[in-house]
């Protein structure tokens, strides 16, 4: 088959050519879409000071001109306005969620149709991205916003989790190698897709379209703990092919963002999901990391009777200071209502838990991938017909265990499974509030623009932004709550030896 032909055969079972050239594919570019859209990107600005101080302070500049960003980040009204000000800042933009299941439908819209267009002329970026994506959509999409109408690459990536730049390396190491595994040695559907994805792009492009990529990528800028600790894996094994920042570590970001935005964010989740009683109840909440200590505060912020899951001492201890009971998840399992699992580790809650769990008990996922929660083998169940799969509402699943005896009347019992395990503060509700994101999104906009800047002179590594910009962040962000900073004098300044200026803390400090 020639180039032609093989880049307008359809990716699996989308419906849609691998290449397929399109301007933006969203699910609703209607009018009211983009209304909706636009009117709660104005709200959320108004709330994002961290942003719109840096739309000011480089009005005019446009320092990211020349910058090509491919953007793989839950598309919610948030992320539109990191989107703008990349926009603003001068660098061309194209976009992905980084979920399947965490796209605001009118968010997507307003980005398309951005601030001088409408529906009916969008003037804004490519955006790829819908709620409730296929796995195969979700990959279809990434490699969409990957490649640009003249068949180049970006020259920055802005990741969230890391799976646009898990594509380009996967894609360059079996160029490298020179085989492609087969789809069926996949040990996972997810990675079957990416699998399918990379034999159909060899097929239609050649085995060098991935070193093309890639040649051109200057570097990425990572939010995520989970992304990060990929990225950290690729130096040690030296495999990263471009230099990396680690936004997540910020402290306006990982102190900030995973912990008051999950605190915000976990509880609003519970409650549009399942409109259940917190109050009273039992949560067990596994991992008291950052997200963990948000999630925990969120769900006794509702009175509900939290304890957690460590493997960590010094986590677990800090847990022990705050009164928080620290048990084993099989100890326990029987005595809880609801269960949160927040440590970016897998299988956390398997069905060996689930056939103990009590009747309508809440299962959820805060971490970013959803293989905390054993969702491949309680599917096995569904299949092998011992547990029945009911959908109350999309994201919200009933499992029916038919076998157990600790149900009503004796029968089976179910259990309630929020955003089939992805990560539902996105899934079922909509993510942090634009206040938390504004630190996170200041944070990154920083990053994109020191990338475009200097990446060259990083190396293949993963670097934090400098303490005086998470100061900087931090300052930004105090005018809105009316809060005055103490100066120091000179004197002051000496004798605990830091500038008047600052940073005013070593890198050791801990916050
Ligand atoms: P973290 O490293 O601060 O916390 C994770 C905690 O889990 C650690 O304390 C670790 O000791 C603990 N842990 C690991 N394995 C465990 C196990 N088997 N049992 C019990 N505890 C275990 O990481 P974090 O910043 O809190 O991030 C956690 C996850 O949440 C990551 O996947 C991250 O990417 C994601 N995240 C999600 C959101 C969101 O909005 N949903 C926001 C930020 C981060
Ligand atoms: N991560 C958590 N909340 C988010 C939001 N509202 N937008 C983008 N990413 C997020």
């Amino acid at each position: 088959m020639n180039e032609t032909a093989m880049d307008s055969k359809t990716f699996m079972d989308t419906g849609l050519p691998l290449f397929a050239g399109l301007p933006h594919k969203i699910a609703d570019l209607s009018p009211e879409s983009v209304r909706f859209g636009r009117k709660e990107l104005d709200l959320a600005l108004v709330e994002m000071p961290g942003l719109v101080a840096l739309r000011e302070e480089y009005a005019g500049l446009k320092p990211l001109q020349g910058a090509k960003i491919m953007g793989s980040l839950h598309m919610t009204i948030q992320t539109a306005a990191l989107i703008e000000t990349l926009v603003q800042l001068g660098a061309e933009v194209r976009w992905v969620s980084c979920n399947i299941f965490s796209t605001q439908d009118h968010a997507a819209a307003a980005a398309v149709a951005g601030p001088d267009g409408s529906a009916q002329t969008p003037r804004g970026v490519p955006v790829f991205a819908w709620k409730g994506e296929t796995l195969s959509e979700y990959w279809w999409c990434t490699l969409q916003a990957l490649v640009w109408p003249d068949g180049s690459g970006p020259n920055l990536i802005l990741d969230d989790g890391g799976d646009a730049t898990l594509v380009v390396h996967m894609g360059c190491e079996y160029e490298q190698s020179g085989e492609i595994p087969a789809v069926e040695t996949a040990d996972s559907q997810e990675l079957g897709v990416i699998l399918s994805l990379l034999h159909q792009v060899r097929a239609a492009r050649g085995d060098r379209f991935w070193h093309g990529l890639a040649s051109t990528i200057r570097g990425v800028s990572e939010e995520t703990t989970t992304g990060v600790h990929r990225l950290y894996e690729r130096v040690e094994n030296g495999t990263l092919l471009f230099p990396a920042i680690n936004v997540n570590d910020s402290v306006t970001k990982s102190k900030f963002d995973n912990v008051y935005g999950c605190r915000h964010s976990l509880v609003d989740a519970i409650m549009r999901a399942t409109d259940v009683l917190i109050a009273g109840k039992r949560a067990l909440v596994c991992g008291f990391g950052d997200v963990g200590k948000g999630s925990v505060q969120s769900l006794r912020g509702q009175s509900a009777r939290v304890a957690v899951t460590e493997v960590d001492p010094i986590c677990a201890l800090q847990a022990c200071m705050l009164g928080i009971d620290v048990v084993t998840i099989d100890d326990v399992v029987e005595d809880f209502d609801i269960f949160v699992t927040t440590t970016g580790n897998k299988s956390i809650i398997g069905v060996r838990h689930m056939r103990r769990m009590k009747h309508n008990a809440i299962v959820c996922n805060i971490g970013h991938f959803d293989n905390e929660i054993d969702m491949g083998d309680l599917e096995k169940l569904v299949a092998a017909g011992e547990v029945d799969k009911i959908q109350i509402k999309p994201q919200v699943h009933e499992y029916h265990f038919k076998t157990t005896t600790h149900g009503p009347e004796g029968r089976g019992h179910s259990i309630l499974v929020l955003a089939e395990g992805r990560l539902v503060n996105l899934g079922c509700a909509t993510g942090h509030p634009s206040f938390v994101m504004s630190a996170s999104f200041t944070n990154q906009v920083m990053a994109q623009m020191e990338l475009h800047k200097n990446a060259e002179s990083y190396g293949k590594t993963v670097t934090v932004l400098p303490k005086h910009l998470d100061e900087k962040v931090a300052r930004l962000h105090l005018g809105k709550f009316g809060a005055k900073l103490t100066t120091l004098t000179e004197e002051q300044a000496r004798y605990i030896g830091v500038p008047v200026d600052g940073p005013y803390k070593s890198d050791l400090y801990r916050y």
